[in-house]
């Protein structure tokens, strides 16, 4: 039984799905999140920037005594988290191959797509891990460059028109394929997963990677013998480096609790 907390780390709020997934499964748990709002989106940066930051955000989470940490940002996980693994001692869980093996588990005709930012589309890690687990899946990958923008500014509801029109553009050819599988690369994206979901259609299985990174962390606290148990207590305390209130609106919608006057800035450089 272990019951310090574990950190949790993304350019933004879209790490709020590997959260709402923690609290579901791990709900004894406690979660430090940190949100760099005051730098997201990381995804049209260069890996050197991505890593730069992402090597801040663990300094500052560490300054916790976590157990465990998830990566709950695709960004971050497809071009540093081996980097991040290396200097730091403590389990890290990113999100790509969690996502890939739930993808490829799902799929069917084994065509899988991948939506996600520029930095991870260009690092094509989600398609050699898909390739590592399965060399006859075919992967046909599209960059969503908006869609973090848009989400970290409340545009994420189903009938938004700036959304659903951009939504549209990257989504109609990547339905022209055939996939029968989406992997939702970037940790934001589930949050516009109906407007994905109704353009796609109903035969293709959306595949959430903040979520299958909490099913990952399960399974490496339970194993390392680093679950809470029933001593832990739960609980999320949030930090972000921008304005609270603009993170606790959007949290709040998200996770469905009044989270008003519960997040707190830091200064991340
Ligand atoms: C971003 O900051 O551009 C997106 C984060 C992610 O890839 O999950």
């Amino acid at each position: 039984m272990d019951t310090r907390p574990i950190g949790v780390f993304d350019s933004g709020l879209g790490g709020l799905t590997a959260v709402r997934s923690l609290r579901q499964i791990l709900p004894e748990e406690q979660i430090i999140y940190f949100g760099d709002t005051a730098r997201v989106p990381y995804g049209g940066r260069e890996r050197e920037t991505i890593l730069k930051y992402a090597r801040q955000d663990v300094r500052f989470l560490r300054s916790f005594d976590l157990k465990a940490v998830v990566i709950a940002c695709g960004t971050i996980s497809t071009t540093s988290l081996g980097t991040l693994q290396e200097e730091n001692d403590l389990p890290m869980v990113g999100v790509v191959e969690p996502a890939c093996r739930r993808a490829l588990a799902v799929s069917e005709k084994k065509r899988v797509g991948v939506i996600a930012t520029l930095a991870s589309i260009r690092s094509g890690a989600y398609e050699t891990v898909l390739r590592r687990l399965d060399p006859e899946v075919e992967v046909f990958r599209q960059s969503c460059p908006l869609f973090v923008p848009l989400v970290e500014n409340g545009r994420f509801r189903p009938g938004d028109i700036v959304i659903e029109t951009v939504a549209r553009e990257y989504l109609e050819p990547l339905r022209e394929t055939g996939i029968d599988t989406l992997i939702l690369g970037c940790t934001h994206y589930p949050l516009l997963v109906d407007i994905i979901a109704e353009i796609l259609g109903p035969k293709v299985t959306l595949v959430s990677a903040g979520e299958e990174s909490a099913y990952e962390l399960k399974r490496l606290l339970k194993s390392g013998g680093l679950w809470a148990g029933p001593a832990g207590q739960g609980g999320t305390e949030f930090y972000v480096s921008d304005r609270p209130e603009d993170f606790e609106r959007i949290a709040s919608v998200f996770l469905q609790e009044d989270l008003r006057h519960t997040a707190r800035r830091i200064d991340i450089d």
